[in-house]
């Protein structure tokens, strides 16, 4: 594996993930993908980029083509707030493009990475210790896109042999890039209000326990999986991985720990609420640690610590 397209490259998880690549395989062999923003910074400055909307085959097929591909970080979705508020066009983008992308890759013989979600699963899957197969009947569109994409992913792998993996990732923390409209984002927020207002208005109420990870621990886990020696995943599409699951009351009392006065209140967006309430409390995720090793680094206490210090330093 040494030629990479990270589609969806200039998002939370992407602006990252492509800059971890570049420096694990060589900045050169790490192509960033992006659809309409354009990339700026480092990850501009370190490597090559190109626009790839994904809706598109002929555009992915091109890149693929141009840079001599052979593996593809498909990162490019709507998050589950936003495709909420426009299910034909998350469709689109999760689903048609995901097909676009395993179709380029049965073509051109590329591995596959896909993430999957905890919205991918639904109100009737057991909330607590949420095994790795399990009930998936999710109750809005970002979820059946995240299921779909799931199936479509072992069907390619099955049918065509194409290498696909996959994770549901929980929801991402990290200092970088904002993220893109999700359930979970609260746990981002609430660091910036932390730092520059000393307290946080938060959008789900108390007692919402949910999955969570900060955004090293999301990487590794991303290109630990792709490196795994096939013969040992029984799995695939997607593995269960967390490091944390807390409330808002659990980061409050954290952060709290960290920056003395803050003061968190509620004021609960019923949409995303909704959404929370019908996502597992906490995930079981035994066959990461046993199929490849997933071992994460950050707990709570530690996310927050290095969250509080290195946000700190950016917002001076
Ligand atoms: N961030 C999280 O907390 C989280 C949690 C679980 C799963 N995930 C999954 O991880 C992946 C990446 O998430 P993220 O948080 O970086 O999302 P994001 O919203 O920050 O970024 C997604 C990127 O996709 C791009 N995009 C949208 N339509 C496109 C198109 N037609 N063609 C090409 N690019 C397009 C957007 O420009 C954006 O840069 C997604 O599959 C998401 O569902 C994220």
């Amino acid at each position: 594996m040494n030629r990479i397209l990270v589609t969806g490259s200039v998002g939370q998880i992407g602006s990252e993930l492509t800059l971890a690549l570049r420096k694990r395989y060589g900045n050169n062999n790490v192509v960033a993908g992006v659809n309409k923003t354009q990339p700026t910074g480092e990850l501009k400055e370190t490597g090559p980029w190109e626009i790839v909307n994904c809706t598109s085959m002929d555009a992915i097929s091109n890149i693929v083509k141009k840079y001599k591909i052979d593996t593809i970080y498909h990162l490019a979705a709507l998050l589950s707030a936003v495709a909420e508020n426009n299910p034909q066009l998350a469709w689109d983008v999760n689903v048609n493009s995901l097909v676009n992308v395993l179709e380029v890759a049965r073509e051109h013989k590329c591995a596959v990475f896909t993430p999957s979600s905890i919205g991918a699963f639904g109100p009737t899957t057991p909330a607590d210790n949420t095994p790795q197969v399990t009930i998936q009947r999710p109750t809005t569109m970002y979820g059946v896109t995240k299921v779909t994409g799931e199936l479509l992913c072992d069907y390619y792998y099955h049918k065509f042999k194409v290498d696909t993996r996959g994770l549901r990732y929980p929801g991402i923390i990290s200092y970088i890039t904002l993220p893109g409209g999700g359930t979970t984002d609260y746990a981002v927020e609430i660091f910036y209000e932390a730092i520059k207002h000393n307290k946080y208005t938060c959008f789900l109420k108390k007692g919402t326990y949910l999955d969570m990870m900060y955004m090293p621990d999301a990487l590794d886990a991303a290109m630990d999986l792709m490196e795994a020696d096939p013969s040992r995943l029984k799995n695939r599409n997607a593995f269960n991985v967390t490091s944390m699951s807390f409330d808002p009351e659990m980061i409050a009392a954290e952060i709290k720990k960290l920056i003395p006065g803050f003061a968190m209140d509620y004021k609960v967006d019923p949409l995303r609420q909704s959404i929370a309430d019908s996502w597992p409390n906490h995930m079981d995720d035994t066959a990461a640690r046993e199929e490849w090793g997933w071992n994460p680094k950050y707990s709570l206490t530690a996310m927050c610590k290095d969250m509080v210090e290195k946000l700190k330093i950016k917002l001076q």
